[in-house]
């Protein structure tokens, strides 16, 4: 998969793989700081089927998320975790790209997988709804970080 760029604002803003290291700051920021987690990481960060994307201003990572080989519904799948954008840069259409991004480049390097998954936030629903998710069963709530609904990305 080939880094990926996007225009956003008159600034290019590159999409590529990154090792952990590049995003966990970004991800203690705007994901874990205000719960009750105690460390940024989650399980299956180092492990080598797991996948995590950045987009970058220069040098400072503004978005990211990770995806983990989990199955979805006893279906080899992958669960995206941890989508986090820089505040400065939320609602200017990062997300969107850096989540299309990272779904094409799922799609083009496992030829079997059909789907991606997460546990959204609600108050994030919208944002996966826009782009191609759907909620699947009923919302419920994950103790000290507040309510979610689980979502499905059909890839094929
Ligand atoms: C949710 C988040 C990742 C979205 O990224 P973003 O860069 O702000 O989103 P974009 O600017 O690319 O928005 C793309 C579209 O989704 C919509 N959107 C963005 N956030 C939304 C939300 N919370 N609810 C509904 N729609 C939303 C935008 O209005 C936009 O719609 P448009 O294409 O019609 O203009 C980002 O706001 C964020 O990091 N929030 C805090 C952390 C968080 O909640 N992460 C998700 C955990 S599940």
């Amino acid at each position: 998969m080939t880094d990926g760029t996007a225009q956003l604002d008159g600034r290019d803003i590159v999409l590529r793989r990154v090792a952990i290291d590049e995003m966990i700051g970004l991800r203690q920021a705007v994901i874990i700081a205000g719960t009750d987690r105690d460390t940024p990481y989650f399980d299956g960060d180092r492990d080598e089927a797991t996948r995590h994307f950045g987009a970058f201003d220069g040098e400072a990572c503004v978005g990211c998320l990770s995806l983990m080989s989990r199955a979805f519904e006893g279906e080899p799948s992958y669960q995206l975790r941890g989508m986090a954008v820089d505040p400065r840069w939320q609602g200017r259409g990062l997300g969107a790209a850096l989540l299309r991004y990272c779904e094409q480049a799922m799609a083009d390097e496992f030829d079997a997988l059909n789907c991606l998954w997460c546990n959204a936030r609600t108050h994030a629903a919208g944002f996966y709804t826009r782009h191609g998710w759907q909620q699947v069963g009923d919302g419920f709530d994950i103790p000290g970080v507040g309510p979610h609904v689980r979502m499905v990305r059909r890839l094929r």
